[in-house]
């Protein structure tokens, strides 16, 4: 009990310290009623880094044009994936003061959320917007629960992107991405040889990302996603195979950074081979400097499906939610209308680094890497995220995250899969 108390309280500290430090804790904002008498909207989310925080700014600044009455409070709590946003938002539904609307993840994660009684469902707003003819029949799935539907999508991201910077790997004799993970790991040991960071890594959240896409790209498709199916076969011979590639891969990571973007900036600034990363990377990579590092694709930086994975979208989905009692509904309601619409979403994916959920967005606004995607989304075969919430609901992300901290110490490939197997007979449904 005390344990959980103290853990309380330590969740609490942190996100004191977290919302001060990303800028959320604007005093005049915090009042109920804003600046002016306006009634303030607290959306809660976690992209308050380089890159991240351009898109949703892109958003509120619509949502403030088209909502006079509403002002946006930006409630983002910093920290990658969500590692610290996720444990303060599960405190404030325990405690029943959620914020109006929160960003989770389509999927597993999101199922969570519903089944414990968390969220309104948003079919009269469905309805209203026509959304079931604008979202893909398999995205507007996996935010149900009998024939209810509980958030409002608004991007694609692709988390299987082997990120790299083009000098780097000419100078070390590579002429082009590697494809698989074998050429991958010949591709590290001649990085090394010239001294070069080969692969850069962050906190730890970002290796298990990197173990989800060497997962993917030693098993194939159809094995990695039979892993979250009834009786998936974690204990298996080919995932101890994908383990020990994960292992090798590993041993050619660098100092590890603090987040995703002090890695990926590694590799923009010719300090490091290879990242592999979600394509955020790219509007960190991309927008200008005010929002991002305005680096130089295929200059500074170029980018490959993940080996062993082209032909898949590693996927994942950012949606936002209306939480039962949440204090501003109306303006709950007013911010999921801008995050669904076309005009939202086509400010917000092009700075994100995302491609719009909607199918009917502007396609010319997806140049360069988005363009990429845009074509691969529509052609690829489709495998879910474990580290974002597709795949795995919380609990059984956060038992993998356990054996993933515990391997990154001591290198067990054996202990690791005996975690991993146990993390998916504790949790998988
Ligand atoms: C993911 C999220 C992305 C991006 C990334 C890095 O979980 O879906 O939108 O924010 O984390 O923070």
């Amino acid at each position: 009990m005390r344990r959980r108390w103290l853990a309380a309280v330590a969740i609490t500290m942190a996100s004191v310290l977290s919302l001060s430090a990303c800028g959320g804790g604007d005093k005049a904002a915090q009042t109920p009623a804003g600046g002016g008498g306006k009634k303030q909207v607290e959306v809660f989310s976690w992209w308050t880094g380089p890159g991240e925080a351009d898109g949703l700014k892109a958003m509120k600044e619509i949502f403030e044009k088209q909502n006079p009455n509403f002002t946006f409070f930006d409630a983002a709590v910093a920290g990658g994936s969500g590692d610290k946003a996720k444990a303060l938002l599960q405190s404030k539904l325990d405690a029943n003061t959620p914020p109006d609307t929160f960003q989770g993840h389509a999927g597993a994660e999101l199922q969570g959320y519903i089944k414990a009684g968390d969220l309104e469902d948003l079919n009269s707003l469905y309805d209203e917007l026509k959304l079931k003819d604008v979202f893909p029949a398999q995205l507007i799935d996996q935010i149900s629960v009998d024939g209810k539907i509980y958030s409002v999508p608004v991007n694609i991201h692709r988390s299987n992107v082997l990120w790299f910077n083009p000098k780097v790997l000419k100078e070390a004799g590579i002429a082009a991405a590697p494809k698989t993970v074998d050429e991958f790991i010949a591709d590290l040991q001649k990085v090394k040889a010239k001294g070069k960071i080969p692969l850069s890594i962050g906190s730890e959240w970002t290796v298990v990302h990197l173990m989800e896409n060497v997962l993917l790209g030693s098993l194939g498709t159809d094995a990695y996603n039979a892993l979250f199916k009834p009786g998936g076969n974690w204990a298996a011979p080919e995932v101890t195979k994908a383990l020990e590639n994960f292992k090798t891969i590993l041993s050619f990571a660098g100092d590890p950074q603090d987040d995703w973007q002090p890695a990926a900036k590694q590799v923009a600034d010719g300090q490091a081979a290879f990242n592999i990363m979600g394509d955020w990377a790219y509007g960190y990579f991309h927008n200008p400097p005010d929002g991002g590092l305005g680096k130089k694709s295929k200059e500074d930086f170029d980018w490959a499906p993940a080996p062993g994975t082209e032909g898949t979208y590693l996927w994942l989905s950012d949606s936002f939610t209306l939480p039962k009692g949440a204090k501003n509904r109306d303006g709950a309601i007013a911010w999921l209308k801008v995050a669904a619409s076309k005009e939202g979403q086509d400010a917000f994916n092009p700075k994100k680094g995302s491609i719009p959920a909607r199918k009917d967005a502007d396609q010319a606004l997806y140049t360069d890497y988005l363009a990429d995607a845009l074509k691969d989304w529509s052609s690829n075969k489709l495998a879910g995220s474990i580290q974002h919430g597709v795949s795995v609901n919380q609990p059984w992300l956060a038992a993998i995250t356990e054996a993933v901290g515990l391997f990154i110490g001591g290198k067990d490939v054996a202990a690791l899969q005996k975690g991993l197997v146990d993390a998916a007979q504790a949790n998988a449904q």
